[in-house]
């Protein structure tokens, strides 16, 4: 039986069939709630439920703690509504005018940046054309319906050709298709753009970004974005990785940094090779934020990486005084054939 979803305090009412999501059913009708990784990890669709019983039939979310959800606290990418409910949820204004597309594009350039990551270069039809925000994603469709999620790493200003990282990962269907056998030329679908992690361009406060991996490309439209645009706040980005190859783009922030005076660049490497003669900040990314500042209460925050990171960051950030309702976050996920392979190398001796 479909159940009624209202949302506090825009008053929205929306359907939700049977054995749908809520967040699925919003965005079906037009109602755009934030969203991330669509699959339970973020928390970036977190909502507090006023009224009402969802249920989860996937099991409880790795995305919400025990205590959280005690709380009332809901996920409404997992949550499927066992009776009507009233939610305590803002719409993102920002990206309603926002038209999602599906559409064919050409890869006209693939660019490797390290062995283990590929950049993209896309072309759209040339009557078509994306609008986004800098720091959304586009899902590529794949055969099957299964999909893969990449940010966008070009702003706005610059969409003549979409620019995405693919990093490889162990049994990730797309990705060895990129490394293996993709050739430039090939014809993709693509669909978007989606997901509520983007540039808030109307606040003043400082910036600091925090990205994990492949987790740099959506403030690399981002910063283009506010370079482009003389958009003159503090903005520092940590971008952590293991090895110094990794830092793919160091050279191109570390130019970045030296040109604008507003911008602050702080890599830091977990797992620094002997060849690497580093010098700079060790560890992991968020640690190394926290060190640098005693309290985070006037900052924009962005976290962007493995949802690991995002978690851990997000919780010790909290602990700074960050204010949560100032923290965006972009936690990439995998297929789950690819999590599994994932889970099993790390369990492995
Ligand atoms: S947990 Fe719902 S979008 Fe990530």
């Amino acid at each position: 039986m479909p159940h009624q979803a209202s949302l506090r305090p825009g008053g929205r009412t929306f359907e939700v069939r049977d054995h749908e999501t809520v967040l699925a059913a919003a965005l079906r009708q037009g109602v755009h709630l934030p969203d991330g990784c669509r699959n339970g990890s973020c928390g970036v669709c977190r909502a507090h439920l006023a009224s009402g019983r969802v249920r989860y039939p996937h099991g409880p979310p790795l995305g919400l703690t025990a205590f959280e959800r005690n709380a009332g606290d809901v996920l409404l990418c997992r949550a499927v509504p066992a009776t009507d409910l009233v939610l305590d949820a803002q719409e993102v204004a920002a990206t309603a005018d926002l038209v999602i597309k599906t559409l064919p594009c050409r890869v006209v350039r693939m660019q490797p940046l390290t062995h283990e990551v590929m950049a993209l270069h896309l072309r759209l039809p040339p009557v078509e054309t994306l609008q986004f925000l800098p720091g959304q994603y586009i899902d590529v469709l794949l055969p099957g319906g299964q999909r893969r999620s990449f940010s966008l790493a070009n702003p706005p200003h610059d969409s003549a050709h979409l620019e995405i990282h693919v990093g490889l990962v162990p049994s990730g269907r797309f990705s060895d298709e990129v490394f293996s056998r993709m050739q430039p030329g090939a014809l993709l679908e693509i669909q978007g753009p989606l997901g509520s992690f983007f540039l808030q361009e109307n606040s003043a406060r400082p910036l600091l970004m925090v990205a994990g991996g492949t987790g740099y490309a959506p403030y690399k439209a981002m910063l283009r974005h506010l370079f482009e645009n003389q958009i003159k706040s503090p903005i520092t980005l940590y971008w952590g990785a293991r090895s110094k190859a990794d830092l793919y783009e160091q050279s191109q922030a570390e130019q970045w940094a030296r040109e604008q005076a507003d911008f602050r660049f702080v890599p830091v490497l977990s797992e620094p090779q002997p060849g690497d003669q580093w010098t700079g900040r060790r560890g992991r990314v968020h640690e190394a934020v926290l060190g640098d500042y005693g309290e985070l209460s006037r900052h924009d925050i962005y976290l962007a990486g493995p949802p690991p990171m995002v978690r851990g960051a997000r919780q010790s950030l909290l602990l700074k005084g960050a204010d949560p309702a100032r923290i965006f976050s972009d936690a990439f996920d995998y297929a789950p054939e690819v999590r599994a392979a994932l889970e099993k190398a790390a369990a492995a001796p």
